[in-house]
């Protein structure tokens, strides 16, 4: 049984409510007397700004308390399901420091710039040989923007055929990330909702009533949310082609098929990696990430520029121009810092490597799946693959205990909680994802501290519905969190900021 991290954590008042009048945290010389005309009236303060007076050493012991509240990977398991944290090698960082990758500027000449112009020629070329695709674009800054950019190539594929004005509804499973119908409505598309069969996998029957004039496309995530590889795809792709639609797949899950299924294979047409959910880089939800996309021979003429290709003399180039390219994503070559990170992972583990990955996440994820099937409702009794999806239904009926409370009271025991209340097909659901980079023993952790959460539900619930108990603050109201933003300080007698 996993110990309760104990007395770790207190309150900490926010840094402008510690330190004293005159206390400084460093020494400047004498400023010179002002020359000159001074600042007009409007632009100066009627009063000096409210800054905190602290010495250093209560500076760094402030910011660094308050960096122990958050959880890390480098802290323990982090089983966020859908989200795929899994450990970042360090040598990551290492090569992603190289003085070659950090001091090159992107406008130095071609010449200069060969080594990170090969980088980003293997990275494509490794992305290209897992997946199956003609051209991968190391673009996109995330996975979302990568489904922005995918959806954008299938537009100009149908606007080139002259079919924009009608072909305008792309399909999507209701098991699909948020994102999704996002980047469709972003690209003048028209989202249109199809049921999960009751197996947890789309069916080609769900697909047929839409197949027509109006059909851009469908975007299919596989495996889907619920962890369930989509059997039907490679069919449901040769019926949605046969309609003139094209085939979008959310390659955010490929961890889970990486050296099983080639999805250019199974008929996809284009499709987007998370770089930080397979290839271990720091994940930047529409910031810092990076997220390739994948694209078949016919979508390749459409694809953002630059593309780096390789001339026959061997040396790089950067082909920044073409006539039907949907444009510009990014100022320069992507998120390069990422870039170099994925590049040294796969360069790390090799091609055997990468297809260990995924043969130890789906074994991980499945013994997690057997372990917690004791505790909690699985509502999908099928095979699944890189997570598992479970229901709070019976333990909310006995005890009035919800996903919600066992994900809050999971922190007293230093653990970061599951994914909750994703997919919304699942009532209460609580989604599991060790990845491969957690051992049994870490696995073994989690699923006790789970049986104990559970065990109190029934003997002492309100210990569970009252949680955390140990953390820096209590359990907060995160719907007023999100919409009612504070972030700004104001002292405790005037009336708090709007
Ligand atoms: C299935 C799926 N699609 C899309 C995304 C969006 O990716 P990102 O957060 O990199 O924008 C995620 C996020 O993890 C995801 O799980």
């Amino acid at each position: 049984m996993p110990d309760i991290k104990k007395g770790m954590l207190r309150k900490v008042p926010v840094i402008f409510e510690l330190g004293c009048e005159g206390r400084e945290g460093f020494a400047l010389p004498e400023a010179e007397p002002l020359t000159g005309e001074p600042l007009p009236d409007r632009f100066r303060r009627a009063a000096p700004p409210l800054l905190p007076r602290l010495d250093e050493v209560s500076v760094v012991r402030h910011y660094t308390q308050l960096s122990h509240w958050n959880h890390a990977i480098e802290l323990g398991s982090y089983p966020l399901g859908s989200c795929t944290m899994k450990y970042n090698p360090k040598i990551n960082e290492i090569t992603a420091a190289l003085p070659g990758f950090t001091r090159v500027h992107p406008l130095q000449c071609e010449e200069h710039l060969q080594g990170s112009l090969e980088l980003l020629y293997v990275l494509e070329d490794s992305l290209k040989r897992l997946t199956g695709f003609e051209r991968i674009t190391l673009q996109p800054l995330a996975g979302a923007n990568g489904e922005f950019t995918g959806l954008s190539l299938i537009k100009k594929a149908i606007e080139a055929k002259g079919e924009g004005a009608t072909r305008r509804k792309i399909l999507i499973p209701d098991t699909a990330h948020g994102t999704n119908p996002a980047s469709v409505v972003l690209n003048g598309f028209e989202p249109v909702s199809i049921e999960t069969g009751a197996e947890g996998h789309l069916l080609p029957e769900a697909v047929v009533p839409h197949l027509g004039p109006e059909l851009a496309g469908i975007m299919v995530t596989n495996p889907n949310t619920l962890g369930i590889y989509e059997a039907s795809l490679k069919d449901i792709a040769a019926m949605v082609h046969g309609a003139g639609g094209y085939v979008y797949m959310d390659g955010a899950n490929f961890n889970a098929i990486m050296g099983k299924v080639r999805p250019a294979d199974i008929g996809v047409d284009t499709m987007h990696l998370n770089l930080h959910k397979t290839f271990s880089t720091p994940h930047g939800g529409g910031g810092p990430g990076a997220g390739p996309v994948g694209m078949t021979a016919e979508l390749a003429r459409f694809a953002p520029v630059p593309v780096v290709d390789r001339r026959d003399d061997g040396t790089f180039t950067l082909v920044t121009g073409s006539d039907d390219s949907m444009g510009k994503l990014h100022p320069f070559f992507g998120n390069f810092g990422v870039l170099v990170r994925a590049c040294t992972y796969i360069l790390e583990l090799g091609e055997e490597g990468l297809h260990e990955v995924t043969r130890r996440a789906v074994l991980n994820a499945r013994y997690l799946r057997k372990r917690l099937e004791e505790y909690l409702d699985l509502p999908y009794q099928v095979e699944t693959l890189h997570e598992a999806v479970f229901s709070d239904k019976t333990l909310k009926k006995e005890t009035g205990i919800s996903t919600m409370d066992i994900a809050k009271r999971l922190l007293d025991f230093g653990f970061h909680p599951p994914t909750v209340y994703f997919p919304l097909i699942v009532s209460g659901a609580f989604m599991a994802e060790p990845t491969e980079t957690e051992s049994k023993e870490d696995i073994d952790d989690f699923v006790a501290a789970v049986a104990t959460v559970i065990g109190e539900a029934r003997e002492n619930p309100d210990m569970v519905h009252n949680a955390p108990h140990n953390t820096g603050v209590g359990r907060l109201d995160e719907a007023f969190a999100a919409r009612k933003k504070i972030l700004r300080y104001t002292p405790a007698e005037t009336d708090p900021v709007d």
